[in-house]
């Protein structure tokens, strides 16, 4: 089938009533035969059998419908490691809406010294007039003191209503104090944090082994970030949030010994929310034994793990446990990465993902792993949307809701190449992977923004200011 794309759906006519027709509709919970029909950027209709003469029509059928996805963990244009990543949000959220993600929500970071909403401002000046997609802010927390404890209820009432706080990585430490601290003012003025779960005095300990063994390669990432690095801070996070009497979101879940953790913090009654990486999910640990300098494009923290880790996380997600695939989206090029050619410690972390995710979990995810469509759509788009205060304006095809649509060819199989993505990156961690489906069309509030792979318009993204996060009590 061809599908006919009008031409003012390629501009800014928007206003227009759209009607794609003859799709499969996914939400969390079922999927059903319906058309949809869009207008002004808002979802007016979704039925059975949608005939509306003053309409544009689409065919979309043999098509699932997808709520647009949500990738609610990315380091767009984030200087770090004496650095600054290769993606921007003119880049970043280009490849994003090129892959079906209508809505990122990146971290904006707060360095010492600076006030949360110095932090913010920051942020908004590299975002603001440069998305392809919509986006929204956490702030990660580095330097907390009284007056940043008072800025809290201002900045939740402005929209940024979930916090990052580090247990590792020098700029960014927090200690036992300060999380405790910070948990019982969130929990008072309403925000929710999500924790990089690693053991900073084990990593530098272990670090310091591997070098005097004359250990500098990428092999001694992986043997200076043990599991056991992440379940010790993990167990230690979740303690501190069960005094604090505060939900957490574990962010970035790499191995079976964290989620044990996880496991004795739900049943003690606690409130946690989970959010794993497609990378934890498809490579394992031997990634950081590829020949030459290859494994460094895989210097992450937490590093990726056994394969026994990653079978469990796919177990965990079949069963629910875990509640969003986000991608840590945080990209540097090969010559970035080249800093540590010589020391592992100098190889700026993190790796690109925004663009491949939904593919990556069709293909890998439902195809593969057995998850359903609807799985998908809740890890992507619904459970994110609904965990970081945007339900039901995103994360559902329903009316009145935003119109960003993903549709979504199932049939498609295609290779992933550094030669046909959009990231602004030089290298593709999943080079060579064949996958089957792909975003064919991309609305973003009702305006076609990318047809299988290629951005049509750019820079149309606007910021979502959001909501208290929805208690997982009501999410059914
Ligand atoms: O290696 C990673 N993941 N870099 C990004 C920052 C973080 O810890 O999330
Ligand atoms: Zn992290
Ligand atoms: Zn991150």
């Amino acid at each position: 089938m061809q599908t006919e794309i009008p031409d003012y759906q390629k501009g800014s006519g928007c206003a227009v009533k759209t009607l794609l027709k003859g799709g499969t509709v996914v939400s969390g919970s079922k999927t059903a035969a319906a058309d949809v029909l869009m207008k002004d950027g808002k979802i007016l209709a979704v039925e059975q059998e949608i005939d509306e003469a003053d309409a544009k029509i689409i065919d979309v059928s043999g098509r699932l419908l997808f709520p647009g996805f949500i990738d609610a963990h990315t380091h767009f244009d984030l200087h770090v490691a004496g650095t600054v990543t290769a993606d921007d949000f003119q880049s970043g959220t280009k490849a994003a809406i090129a892959g079906g993600t209508t809505m990122i929500i990146d971290f904006a970071t707060q360095y010492q010294g600076e006030s949360l909403h110095e932090a913010l401002n920051n942020w908004h000046k590299k975002a603001d007039g440069n998305a392809s997609c919509d986006y929204g802010f956490h702030l990660a927390i580095s330097d907390w003191n009284h007056s940043v404890s008072e800025e809290l209820d201002t900045i939740i009432s402005e929209g940024v209503t979930s916090f990052k706080l580090y247990m590792t990585y020098d700029e960014m430490y927090m200690a036992d104090k300060k999380i405790y601290q910070i948990l019982k003012r969130l929990k008072e003025a309403g925000g929710i944090a999500g924790v990089h779960c690693e053991n900073k005095g084990i990593i530098e300990a272990l670090v310091e082994e591997e070098k005097a063994k004359g250990n500098y390669s990428v092999h001694a990432h992986k043997m200076s970030r043990p599991a056991a690095v992440e379940a010790e801070a993990a167990g230690r996070l979740l303690k501190i949030a069960q005094v604090a009497d505060c939900p957490v979101i574990i962010v970035h879940l790499s191995s079976e010994a964290g989620y044990k953790e996880i496991l004795y913090a739900r049943e003690r009654g606690q409130e946690v929310y989970v959010e794993t990486c497609p990378q934890y999910l498809i490579f394992n640990e031997d990634v950081y034994d590829l020949p030459g300098f290859e494994g460094s494009k895989y210097v992450i923290s937490p590093t990726i793990k056994k394969e026994s880790d990653r079978q469990r996380l796919w177990e965990l997600l079949k069963t629910d446990q875990i509640q969003t695939v986000s991608t840590d989206h945080c990209s540097f090029t090969l010559s970035q990465k080249a800093a540590g050619r010589d020391d592992f410690t100098k190889i700026p972390n993190g790796m690109p993902g925004v663009e491949a995710r939904p593919a990556l979990m069709y293909s890998f995810g439902v195809k593969k792993n057995g998850l359903t469509v609807e799985q998908m759509c809740r890890f992507l788009s619904e459970n994110p949307a609904k965990l970081y205060g945007v339900y039901p304006q995103k994360g559902v095809i329903a009316p009145g809701s935003d119109a960003d649509i993903v549709v979504w060819n199932p049939e498609t199989r295609w290779t992933m190449s550094v030669g046909n993505q959009v990231a602004h990156v030089d290298y593709c961690p999943f080079e060579g992977i064949s996958v089957e489906g792909k975003a064919e069309l991309v609305f973003l509030k009702g305006r076609l923004a990318a047809e299988n792979g290629k951005v049509l318009v750019e820079k149309t993204g606007s910021y979502v200011a959001r909501n208290r996060h929805m208690e997982l009590a009501q999410w059914n």
